[in-house]
């Protein structure tokens, strides 16, 4: 397989999914393989310190890497080989044949998350469809009720989450709320697709520049007040269990999971909305798991899931396709 075919097509790689829209990802073409690594200034420390969802976002990466050159009729296989120390997750490289997926590029390039209003959750058979991708990688996904319960917890997320200056201010650098801003179409979470109106992305920026002086005033309760309730815009809460002690590379095989299971509800109409604070707070990971009867460590992610009653905006990347060549909005990535 001519490698360089497959650069031609990272741009709509490069439209899989990341937390915060960091696009951690990193390619280094090699004479046989491309390696898939990661830019540790596009993790999340504070907000990610295990590293969970950088390995969700980069395995995500991987499945779009392999769907997109399946479309185009191009052999890669994926050689997992991950490596704290050389900040890899593995290789794509040249295969026998093209990768086996029911998904197409159109598929991985119309998919967005949605944080909007959702008209109804998935039903039985969209949960059964997507709990089947899951079993098969030795997984479950897992319907929560959304009851009251669930409300508070994510309310307690929320708070807990605002409370850490480290968690703001590492928001902060990934909030895209200046349209005239240099990065607001290349990466990190816009105001349009956090469906924030003017006034509220104007506050919401007044409010994170004052943090230090007003966390004591009880800001981090306003700022998780001002996000809204999520679960009043409609539509199921879903859970990704992984089996037990999954370890990092595993991780990263879940994050294929992932974009297999947010690409099986895209094809059948209904977008995905991630609440992963929920699994990020210690003590509502904790409660989500009684309310599951699971091992709290074995749930990977949640989202609200339903049929959305617009599109949401398409989100920003650093790498665009141009009329016969690939576009780096970002100086400091390096492609190829
Ligand atoms: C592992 C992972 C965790 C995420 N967690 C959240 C989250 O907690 N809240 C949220 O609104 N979006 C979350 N997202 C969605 C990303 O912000 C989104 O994928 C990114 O902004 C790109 O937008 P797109 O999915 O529309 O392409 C998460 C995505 C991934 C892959």
């Amino acid at each position: 397989m001519d490698l360089a075919a497959f650069h031609a097509l990272e741009p709509l790689c490069w439209r899989a999914p990341s937390a915060h829209n960091t696009q951690p990802w990193r390619l280094r073409y090699e004479r046989w393989a491309i390696t898939v690594g990661w830019d540790p200034a596009d993790a999340l420390p504070a907000g990610d310190p295990t590293g969970r969802d950088l390995r969700l976002s980069l395995g995500a990466f991987v499945e779009t890497c392999l769907i997109v050159a399946a479309d185009a009729g191009l052999r890669l296989d994926w050689a997992a080989d991950h490596d704290e120390s050389d900040r890899r997750v593995g290789r794509l490289r040249p295969g026998r044949q093209p990768y086996r997926t029911p998904f197409r590029t159109a598929d991985v390039w119309d998919r967005r998350t949605h944080r909007g209003r959702f008209t109804g959750g998935p039903d039985a058979d969209v949960v059964a469809a997507v709990d089947a991708v899951a079993r098969r990688a030795g997984g479950a996904v897992r319907a929560v009720p959304a009851a009251g319960r669930l409300r508070a917890l994510l309310r307690t997320a929320d708070r807990q989450v605002y409370a850490d200056p480290a968690v703001v201010a590492e928001l902060r650098r990934w909030l895209r709320l200046d349209r005239s801003g240099p990065r607001y179409r290349a990466d990190g979470l816009s105001d349009r697709c956090l469906g924030l109106g003017r006034a509220t992305a104007t506050g919401l920026r007044a409010a994170l520049a004052a943090y230090p002086a007003l966390r004591p005033l009880g800001l981090p309760r306003l700022l998780a007040a001002a996000g809204g309730d999520p679960l009043a815009q409609g539509g199921g809460v879903l859970a990704l269990v992984a089996p037990p002690g999954l370890d990092a590379a595993g991780q990263v095989e879940f994050g294929r999971v992932l974009m297999r299971m947010w690409l099986t509800l895209h094809t059948a109409g209904l977008a995905a909305h991630p609440l992963s604070q929920l699994v990020d707070v210690a003590a509502t990971r904790d409660a989500l798991g009684t309310l599951l009867d699971v091992a709290p460590e074995r749930i990977v992610h949640v989202a609200r899931v339903g049929r959305p009653v617009a599109p949401a905006p398409r989100s920003a990347r650093r790498v665009e396709r141009t009329g016969g060549g690939v576009l780096m909005r970002d100086a400091a990535v390096r492609v190829g």
